[in-house]
């Protein structure tokens, strides 16, 4: 069953909400002349209102950084899932700044995965092995434990529900990609078989799943090259226009 290739750009904490309509403005009629990939936008939180006005009738999907889990309540600075939901159709979710600087938990990543599918949101869900992890030969383990711990009692009606986005964490914003092969199989080995035993087969074809760390227009169809991979989450490379509509022609093939 083929995926549809999706390209999602991650703006983290960059762009004003005036930055943020002058961005899209380049890149609204460029993407949306890009044929067999979806593009999704995930700019900070103060954009997502002005941004989904403008996107609303395009092909161009929006998505927020991040949701809290509670439904409502005293919540100093934090959002619901229908808060997002009002303006995003996508939300990444244990994104590794999160996990590192924040310290969310895995059963933290859990909770804010349940909350997003019980509102329609569909979680970008990342999990990747920091640079030590890797060095001792733990990739493996590491993301089956944050897959499991992240999808505990997730229950899915369809694969397109979810998204995976596989993220070494020593790849993100240091210019040091992993290669498209070794990602491939990572993906083949590890990623699918963890989804199949959570979802059963045929859901874990159906699921995308996503490189990030690094793309940039130079690699990028390397890495939508390679069978197991869906797309990318571009972080650097999404800020900058040319970049990333490079990015998304690449994945269209
Ligand atoms: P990068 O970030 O593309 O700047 O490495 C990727 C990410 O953090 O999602």
């Amino acid at each position: 069953m083929p995926r549809t290739p999706l390209v999602a750009g991650n703006w983290k904490m960059h762009k004003t909400v005036s930055e943020a309509l002058q961005l899209v403005e380049v890149l609204l009629p460029r993407l949306e002349a890009v044929s067999g990939v979806e593009s999704l936008l995930c700019p900070p939180s103060t954009a997502l209102m002005p941004l989904s006005a403008i996107l609303d009738k395009s092909r161009i999907a929006l998505g927020a950084q991040n949701l809290f889990w509670e439904s409502e309540g005293a919540f100093t600075g934090e959002l619901s899932a229908s808060m997002v939901a009002e303006f995003c159709q996508y939300v990444i979710i244990g994104h590794s700044e999160r996990r590192q600087i924040f310290g969310e938990t895995n059963d933290e990543v859990n909770r804010k995965i349940l909350a997003a599918i019980a509102v329609g949101l569909m979680p970008v869900l990342c999990v990747g092995e920091s640079l030590a992890e890797n060095e001792a030969g733990r990739a493996a383990e590491i993301i089956t434990g944050q897959l499991q711990a992240a999808l505990k009692d997730v229950a899915l009606s369809g694969g397109g529900q979810l998204v995976i986005a596989y993220e070494p964490i020593w790849a993100i914003g240091t210019g040091k990609a992993a290669t498209p092969e070794d990602i491939d199989t990572l993906l083949r080995n590890v990623v699918r078989p963890t989804l199949a035993g959570l979802f059963g087969e045929q859901l874990s074809q159906e699921v995308r799943v996503l490189y990030g760390g690094s793309v940039n227009p130079g690699n990028a169809a390397d890495f939508f090259g390679q069978p197991e991979i869906d797309g990318a989450l571009v972080g650097g490379a999404s800020l900058v226009a040319e970049d990333f509509v490079a990015i998304t022609q690449a994945a269209s093939g």
